[in-house]
């Protein structure tokens, strides 16, 4: 390979792949550890961006989905189908076509990410609108996959998900050169918590580190079931990526918590939008709102006392912030045009 060579290469031998695996990639993974300095700053640890807005379809779904399509490939499925609130399609549809298999996706109606819904359409899905929840379109693709066997059901259910996406884990401790004491994520369906735990835990195992850091799991206020202790029947957040009511890996996602030492907490919108703010306009990096989440997190849990100065920290931030320009443009006043004059150019910078 000239280059990265996409994460099931590159993990090869901690992925459950035969030789006969068929890999499809678009060669995800390797994403930037990125030093965050604000961040570090204002918290008195040493913070990192872990940015998975930067693999191909701008979510780290992508490393989820080149095994759970791989794997759909190498066991002769035709479709693969997922319920999602927006980037399990944009990355499922892009992998599919990648395949040159089918791709369906259920969608909640109306509730889901403009950019997202953009790829999933360029890309070739067959788009689904349905008049409920994530949680109503993912109990309706488990039901239809479990009726038709040559459909794939792609959710992070699917263990190849989290087989793909526990690779963030490696990627961190290989940088770093150790586990961070806290790492920080959004929680939505749970399926990413579980994965980074299940790859801490197995680095941990080998003795390639010699910790595992405690997990920071963050849900947005309105759609908070593990935080309460109690599904939710109808989340509600301006965080669309994690407005979810009933976490399919709920049990993971304790057991995650629990083994770890660590906690959930609920981040209100407000609080949200505040990070959002802030990863963009001090870090330099431009993520969804639910991706906010590990950084409202964080400062939280700085704010009381959870996370110690001196502590190392990694937050994922899991979505590219131009998958939702509704909420980034939300608010922002619309400026007059200028006439072509460098005067009027100047003045519209308050100068002269
Ligand atoms: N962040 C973003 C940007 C997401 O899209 C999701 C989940 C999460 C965090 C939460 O991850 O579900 O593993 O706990 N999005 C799914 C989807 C539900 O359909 O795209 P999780």
């Amino acid at each position: 390979h000239p280059g990265w060579p996409g994460l099931i290469e590159a993990y090869r031998d901690r992925l459950p792949v035969g030789p006969d695996f068929t890999v499809v990639t678009l060669q995800e993974g390797n994403t930037p550890l990125l030093p965050a300095p604000y961040l570090s700053e204002l918290t008195g640890c040493e913070v990192y961006l872990k940015v998975e807005g930067l693999n191909p379809t701008g979510s780290f779904k992508d490393r989820g989905m080149t095994m759970a399509v791989s794997d759909a490939v190498t066991r002769g499925k035709r479709a693969v189908l997922c319920a999602s609130t927006g980037n399990t399609s944009a990355s499922a549809a892009a992998y599919a076509t990648r395949a040159g298999i089918t791709c369906a996706v259920l969608i909640p109606e109306g509730k889901i990410a403009m950019g997202k819904l953009a790829q999933a359409v360029m890309h070739g899905a067959k788009i689904i609108q349905v008049q409920g929840n994530f949680d109503d379109c993912l109990e309706l693709a488990r039901k239809a996959t479990a009726e038709f066997d040559e459909i794939e059901l792609v959710n992070s259910v699917n263990p190849a998900r989290i087989e793909g996406q526990k690779t963030a884990a490696f990627e961190i401790v290989d940088v770093l050169g150790r586990a961070p004491d806290v790492h920080a994520l959004p929680v939505g369906n749970a399926g990413n918590i579980t994965a980074y735990w299940k790859g801490y835990s197995e680095y941990y195992a080998d003795g390639v580190s010699t910790s595992r850091p405690r997990m920071l799991g963050v849900q947005a206020a309105g759609a908070a079931p593990l935080v309460n202790g109690a599904p939710v029947k109808n989340p509600e957040t301006i965080a669309t990526a994690i407005r979810i009511g009933s976490p399919a890996s709920w049990n993971q996602a304790v057991a995650a918590k629990e083994e770890s030492g660590g906690v959930f907490r609920a981040a209100t919108d407000e609080k949200l939008l505040e990070a959002y703010r802030i990863v963009a306009g001090h870090e330099g990096v431009f993520v969804e709102p639910a991706s906010a989440a590990s950084v409202a997190g964080l400062l939280a849990a700085h704010a009381d006392g959870w996370v110690k100065p001196g502590e190392t920290v990694v937050c994922t931030v899991t979505g590219n912030g131009l998958k939702d320009p509704d909420t980034a443009l939300a608010g922002i006043p619309t400026v007059e045009a200028i006439p072509v004059d460098p005067v009027s150019v100047a003045r519209a910078l308050g100068l002269g």
